[in-house]
């Protein structure tokens, strides 16, 4: 699948694909698919996640819509002027994301929300064709380690030469990548994410993509 950004039928990883049809037996109104990236085609935002949330982006068919996870993100968005609407609720609520976008490192839904690290390298070439496509001066928001290593790894460089940290920014040869912890339900139930700590990535990426 050389230059795809996504393939709504790919079932290159058997144990993704099993899930999913699995999943898809027991609620058969759930999307259960690849979940496509959301949001604008020219974005200079792109933000990454992890990978499709059970009762979530794999239900609804849209990237972090649905589940906890997306109640801070889009909230954020919105702020910062990436969104028309501060909730995502479903594919057809008329929400627009504007010079944003969002993808997952992973496209489908992972038992216990967990992708295996062949998983993470076979979704990888997506990844890879989708950072390509970003304009010059673009800002790529990693949420996690994970993505931040997925990142990392599409764009060919060595994961020694940049660690995750969160609020840290990376300069790479292509696009500045800004980390932040995931925006998880468990990272914001702990803490470990607030909302503030959240919004100040959030202005980060906003004074990077105005100055
Ligand atoms: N939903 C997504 O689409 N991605 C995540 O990383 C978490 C929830």
């Amino acid at each position: 699948m050389a230059e795809t950004i996504f393939d709504i039928d790919c079932r290159d990883c058997p144990r993704l694909a099993e899930f999913l049809d699995s999943v898809n037996a027991r609620y058969p109104d759930y999307y259960c698919r690849p979940v496509p990236p959301f949001g604008d085609a020219k974005a200079r935002l792109l933000v990454v996640g992890l990978a499709p949330g059970m009762h979530g982006a794999n239900r609804s068919g849209r990237p972090f819509t649905g589940d906890h996870a997306g109640i801070l993100l889009y909230r954020m968005l919105h702020r910062f002027g990436f969104a028309t609407a501060d909730e995502s609720l479903s594919v057809d609520d008329g929400l627009e994301l504007q010079d944003a976008r969002i993808t997952n490192a992973v496209k489908c839904l992972p038992p216990d929300n967990k992708p295996v690290g062949a998983e993470i390298n076979t979704c990888n070439s997506y990844l890879a064709n989708e950072l390509q496509t970003l304009a010059p001066g673009s800002v790529v928001l990693a949420l996690g380690g994970i993505a931040h290593r997925a990142i990392i790894k599409a764009c060919g460089l060595r994961q020694a030469d940049y660690k995750f940290g969160h609020a840290t920014l990376h300069t790479l040869p292509e696009f500045r990548l800004l980390d932040s912890y995931h925006c998880s339900r468990y990272n914001t139930n702990t803490g470990r994410l607030t909302e503030e700590m959240f919004a100040d990535v959030f202005a980060e990426a906003r004074k990077l993509l105005d100055n």
